[in-house]
């Protein structure tokens, strides 16, 4: 593995091939926010709150950081206006959803954003997708899935593989950003797994 050089907020960085933009950052303790990253898990690009503005060739492009290789020469903001906007913007639609998420509510401070911006739609679950996958590519268990599509999108547990394999396990609790997912077990609990 070679290494590349590259500037984050003017900074040089020298990060290995094959790192994304988000690792190298890190391993260079600039903090991009995130909400569906997790080391464990492979790349998933679902929220977008790690956009950052990557320059090369005097080209820019916004590019979600957990996704985008670190390349030689690349020139990356990890806060701009563009970049500070986009995540204002989605952390508003999020409080839509999930508007007691104190991760949420951290953030939307920092972002400035309104979280009375868009009417309340919660669902209390961003579909971020941290426990459906952690529990697959992690504990390779399956007991959480995503079912429906579209709007009617949502986690469930999956009984018959929850009601064996959850109690003793519960790993992927702390990693909801919502506390959805420990609502959603209480009640599956209850309903399935003690009659
Ligand atoms: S339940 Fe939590 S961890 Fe799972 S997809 Fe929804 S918000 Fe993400
Ligand atoms: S953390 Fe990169 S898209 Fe969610």
């Amino acid at each position: 593995m070679s290494d590349v050089v590259l500037q984050i907020d003017g900074r040089a960085v020298n990060a290995k091939k094959g790192m994304t933009l988000l690792e190298a950052a890190r391993s260079a303790a600039i903090s991009i926010p995130t909400l569906c990253y997790h080391e464990k898990l492979e790349p998933y690009g679902g929220c977008r709150l790690c956009t950052v503005e990557a320059e090369a060739r005097g080209s820019t492009k916004l590019v979600a950081a957990c996704l985008y290789p670190a390349e030689q020469g690349l020139m990356v903001r990890t806060r701009s206006k563009k970049v500070d906007k986009i995540r204002k913007l989605i952390l508003e639609l999020l409080l839509a959803h999930a508007p007691l998420s104190e991760e949420l509510r951290r953030l939307a401070g920092e972002y400035g954003a309104d979280r009375n911006r868009f009417e309340k739609e919660p669902s209390f679950c961003i579909l971020c997708g941290l426990c459906e996958r952690y529990c697959a590519e992690v504990k390779g268990k399956n007991a959480v899935g995503l079912i429906n599509s579209g709007a009617r999108r949502e986690i469930c547990f999956i009984p018959e593989i929850a009601s064996k394999d959850c109690t003793g396990c519960k790993e992927c609790f702390p990693l909801c950003p919502t506390s959805y997912l420990q609502a959603a077990f209480v009640l599956v609990d209850g309903l399935m797994f003690h009659q």
